[in-house]
């Protein structure tokens, strides 16, 4: 079994560290040199650096990685999309993958963002996406334009966060206002479980589209109030501004995805899984 990696960022490493110790053979790409000299020191020398604005981006992605029979793209929409909005950098992705002689499934990480805002109610990953806003509009173009081949898949994923990297928080310390309202729902789901549940759609009988959420959705004054108060931290006060992103309300349930591939988030809520992150104790 050899996994190829394309986009190995924050999450890409997590499934990479899990795939390294399930003993599967790995190929990673990243853009900068920076990060995948980081990354070799720590996977070994697979590691390409590829950036797919560039026009021989496919033919460096088939030539990295041969023998690859399962592949996750872990791109950031911008990445997917050129300057004009076109999925130009997806197709020289697409384009790769299908000079891999090997290769049976490959999977996308999208976003819950997707779905839009749908004022507190339930989405599911075989609830219909209206996408409105530019960003939605982003993020459909990317998986209707995945989608395309028919043994592709797309995995939605809400908020992530891990050691690292945890939602809010930058703001939090520097005493930024939060935008957004303190009433729509928050989603999310620990990098780890993220990581296992891509794996898990790689060789599950997963549908074309899935859904990564812990289950768990909190109200975002409720999750802003607590992390504040573990970082010791004033209450945060929220502007009244429209929130850049991650302000729209929805309730992201993974019921469905648990259901038809068995995987399971190990973190069950925000609390569990950001004390685990190494999230400093209470002052
Ligand atoms: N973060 C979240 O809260 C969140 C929520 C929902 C879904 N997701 C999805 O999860 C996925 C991974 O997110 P992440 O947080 O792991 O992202 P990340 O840490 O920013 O990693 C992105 C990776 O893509 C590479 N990349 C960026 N632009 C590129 C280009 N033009 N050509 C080639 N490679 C390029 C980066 O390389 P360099 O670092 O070397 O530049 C990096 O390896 C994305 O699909 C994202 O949409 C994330």
């Amino acid at each position: 079994m050899s996994l190829l990696i394309v986009g190995c960022g924050f999450l890409g490493e997590q499934v990479a560290a899990i795939a390294a110790n399930a003993g599967l053979s790995l190929a990673l790409t990243t853009r900068s040199a920076e990060r995948a000299a980081t990354l070799a020191a720590r996977f070994g020398p697979t590691v390409s650096t590829i950036n797919f604005e560039t026009d021989d981006a496919a033919a460096r992605l088939a030539e990295a990685a041969p023998d690859a029979s399962h592949a996750l793209v872990l791109l950031t929409p911008s990445a997917c999309l050129d300057a004009t909005g076109q999925p130009a950098p997806l197709r020289r992705v697409m384009q790769g993958l299908a000079a891999l002689p090997r290769l049976s499934r490959a999977v996308l990480s999208s976003s819950t963002a997707v779905y839009g805002e749908r004022h507190g109610q339930t989405v599911t990953a075989d609830s219909r996406c209206a996408p409105v806003g530019a960003r939605e509009q982003r993020l459909a173009l990317i998986e209707d334009h995945w989608l395309t081949v028919p043994t592709q898949r797309v995995v939605r994923l809400a908020g992530l966060y891990g050691p690292g990297r945890i939602v809010g928080a930058t703001g939090l310390r520097q005493g930024q206002p939060v935008d957004g309202s303190p009433d729509a729902w928050l989603n999310l789901i620990h990098v780890s479980d993220a990581a296992g549940l891509l794996l898990r759609c790689l060789y599950a009988d997963a549908a074309r589209v899935e859904l990564g959420a812990d289950g768990m959705p909190v109200r975002r004054g409720i999750y802003y109030g607590w992390l504040a108060a573990q970082l010791g931290l004033r209450p945060p006060v929220f502007s009244g501004a429209p929130a850049a992103r991650g302000g729209a309300s929805r309730r992201c349930d993974p019921g469905p995805t648990i259901a038809r591939t068995a995987w399971r988030p190990m973190f069950r809520d925000f609390r569990a899984g950001l004390t685990a992150a190494g999230l400093p104790a209470r002052r």
